[in-house]
């Protein structure tokens, strides 16, 4: 066994590189002042990623090389906060504010020094630092116990993972993650052109990203975070201001003063002053904010003015109301969704609100319009709060035309003419005209294409709709029998929603070529994900995977009996009613045995020995070393198809520590600290084989 240890030159060379990153990236993405190209700081990164594949032992748990990510969480751990994470009271009245301020004043009876900052729309973050190293990530969770997040921490390139400077050897900070603006709107843009459903807002956008399993998918997303709140007995300022601006100097992103990101006032007037800058300043932000918080900047008044149940006496939120303006229901129109969904929408005479123009908002659904008893003619009240899409909150009634009539709910597809059904205790219409309605066939082929099904390359949602209304393809097996001379040259009008413009665009010679090989490449796309992309209704991406496991190829699944469905794992009656359904109609069964003829796998690549049994069920495996019989991924894919769990890290959940040729030294005096048992490869085997 050849044991890899570092020259002493070489562990000079990893310190050097992982203060110079370390350095590069604060430049970077706190200071916003970088002095290398990001072509240099690749080239950084790569030369030390090289000498960690080389001495994976001496790979630092906050290595610069973790903010790419690539290690998966299973399970967040429920950690316990070291004091609560309190909410503040808020309040949408500026009175109110008044007289918060004046009962401070009464309380204390000292002139007193507020701290005005922005109120960050995003998720609250407890990080812990211990000797100037990152340790630990905690999201607020109830208050009381949180979940460990750390993995995923790591990604945030603002957050800095070694402090500089005179930091407390053991310190808590507290801020909020959020998604800049930029950073959401992309992501809904590359959603739209893969068929994917849009995200409502970058706040619950943010906490999604930051739960995800894989840390990897949460460094592509480009998270922030903003800190404002460092705790300790000790604390060595006696102000929250002056807290803040050291936090500054160990790295960290504060607001800043200069723009005005935080401030101090000694009066309500200052106090007041601030909240009416940020109140029509908002929307210039890169970010999201949902009001201003106002704290008592003197830490030894935060003892003495204590708590109410919830939230303490020193702070309070002022909450921005979402804007609203009043302006002319031209007509209502309905659109049907992928699945058929009918949303009704608003077209509104243009206004502009939140600063931008809006043209239409979402009615949601017939119950909605009767509520408000919404009228085509109507003067209403359209509001823009956190969500993309605005909506209408209400009806001017004094404004009512004369001669203005309910509004009569469409009993019909507006597209394909088919009777729409409402099914008991469903909020919307459907269209039930599934094979037939164009818009539904059309969403069936953008999700057949998208990233996460066939992930064709060269083939977007766009010039699938094209190709749908010239009337070239009709379902989805009809994608594989295009050809070179069908697609040069073809014209699409591309209709932009918003300005209603119209705008051709012709296919050449290159994104011809792209396409066609985008689609031969598809043909290697796993069989689950192949049935994911055929859009049987409730089989998502999970589903997809444990039907594969389970019947191995599509001939057994489509002849798989009600009773056999229900016996693959996650399996209930509605998944198996709309499978059967699926296959019961001869136009699906056409479409899979034309796309099989095309050569798309429909069926398990996964080898019978690896994917045989549940003899691992409740078992936790760390994976360590080099095998023989198996890659890497190899074996921690056998594990999996044999039930059992991988984790990254060990700890005292940990079943098994499957360690390799050259194991390092530290992973197997953890495990052994912690009473974990050690495995070699051989006993792996007897184990899945026995
Ligand atoms: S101070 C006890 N400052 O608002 C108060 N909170 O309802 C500790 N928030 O959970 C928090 N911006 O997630 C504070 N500048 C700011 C904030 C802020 C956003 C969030 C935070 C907290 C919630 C309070």
């Amino acid at each position: 066994m050849i044991l890899n240890i570092p020259t002493e030159a070489e562990i000079k060379r990893i310190n050097e590189l992982t203060q110079q990153l370390n350095e590069h990236n604060h430049r970077y993405y706190v200071l916003n002042a970088p002095i290398i190209s990001d072509m240099e700081f690749d080239f950084l990164l790569k030369d030390l990623e090289a000498l960690e594949q080389k001495y994976p032992d001496y790979a630092a748990a906050n290595s610069p090389t973790k903010r790419v990510g690539g290690d998966i969480t299973d399970k967040f751990e429920k950690v316990a906060h070291s004091r609560p994470m309190l909410s503040l009271s808020n309040t949408y009245s500026k009175e109110d504010i008044a007289d918060w301020e004046e009962r401070i004043h009464k309380a204390v009876d000292t002139e007193i020094e507020y701290v005005m900052e922005l109120k960050y729309d995003g998720v609250a973050i407890a990080l812990h630092y211990e000797n100037g190293q990152f340790v630990r990530g905690i999201t607020r969770g109830d208050g009381s116990v949180g979940e460990d997040v750390s993995t995923n921490i790591r990604t945030i390139r603002s957050i800095p993972l070694h402090l500089t400077g005179d930091f407390p050897a053991s310190f808590e900070i507290r801020g909020e993650i959020f998604l800049p603006k930029k950073e959401f709107n992309k992501l809904n843009e590359e959603r739209a052109k893969n068929g994917e459903e849009l995200y409502a807002n970058p706040r619950n956008t943010a906490a999604g990203t930051l739960k995800q399993q894989d840390s990897a998918e949460v460094a592509k997303r480009k998270l922030d975070c903003y800190l404002y709140y460092v705790l300790g007995e000790n604390l060595a300022l006696p102000s929250h201001f002056e807290n803040v601006e050291k936090a500054a100097q160990w790295g960290f992103k504060v607001p800043s003063s200069r723009q005005r990101l935080i401030e101090k006032a000694t009066s309500i007037d200052g106090i007041m002053d601030f909240i009416n800058y940020w109140d029509i300043h908002r929307h210039d932000l890169p970010f999201e904010i949902d009001g201003i918080v106002i704290k008592v900047n003197k830490l030894s008044l935060w003892d003495e003015l204590g708590m109410t149940a919830k939230s303490p006496r020193w702070a309070i939120a002022y909450k921005f109301k979402a804007e609203t303006a009043r302006t002319r229901l031209n007509k209502v129109t309905y659109q049907v969704g992928r699945t058929g969904a009918i949303t009704p929408v608003a077209n509104l005479q243009p206004v502009v609100l939140a600063g931008t123009t809006v043209k239409r908002a979402s009615l949601h659904n017939a119950d909605q319009i009767a509520k408000l008893d919404i009228r085509e003619g109507d003067l209403v009240l359209v509001e823009k709060g956190g969500e993309i899409i605005p909506k209408i909150t209400g009806v001017v009634l004094e404004e009512r035309p004369v001669a203005s009539q309910p509004l009569q709910y469409i009993q019909n597809c507006p597209e394909c003419g088919t009777e729409l059904i409402r099914e008991e205790g469903e909020a919307l219409h459907y269209c039930p005209n599934e094979i037939g309605c164009p818009p539904q066939i059309k969403g069936k082929m953008e999700h057949f294409i998208s990233r996460k099904a066939m992930n064709i390359e060269g083939l977007g949602s766009e010039t699938v709709a094209g190709l749908y209304d010239k009337g070239l393809v009709k379902d989805v097996a009809d994608i594989y029998d295009l050809k070179f001379e069908q697609l040069l040259g073809l014209e699409f009008s591309v209709g932009d929603e918003e300005s209603g413009e119209i705008k051709k665009r012709s296919l050449q010679e290159k994104s011809v070529k792209n396409l066609l090989e985008g689609l031969d490449a598809s043909k290697n796309v796993p069989f689950e994900r192949v049935l994911f992309a055929l859009g049987i209704r409730f089989v998502g991406e999970t589903v997809a995977k444990k039907l594969v496991k389970h019947f191995k190829n599509i001939d057994a699944l489509q002849t798989a009996s009600r009773e056999a469905l229900l016996e693959a794992d996650e399996v209930g009656e509605k998944i198996a009613d709309s499978i059967l359904f699926y296959f019961s109609e001869e136009k699906n069964r056409t479409i899979i045995r034309r796309l099989k003829e095309a050569g798309l796998q429909f069926e398990s690549l996964a080898n019978e020995s690896a994917a045989a049994s549940d003899k691992l069920k409740g078992l936790t495996f760390v994976v360590s070393g080099v095998f023989t019989n198996f890659s890497r991924d190899g074996i921690k894919e056998s594990i999996e198809a044999n039930g059992g769990k991988v984790s990254g890290s060990i700890s005292s959940k940990t079943s098994y520590v499957l360690a390799g040729d050259d194991m390092g030294p530290s992973k197997r005096k953890k495990a052994e600290d912690l009473g974990v048992k050690i495995i070699s490869e051989a006993e792996y085997i007897a184990l899945i084989e026995n």
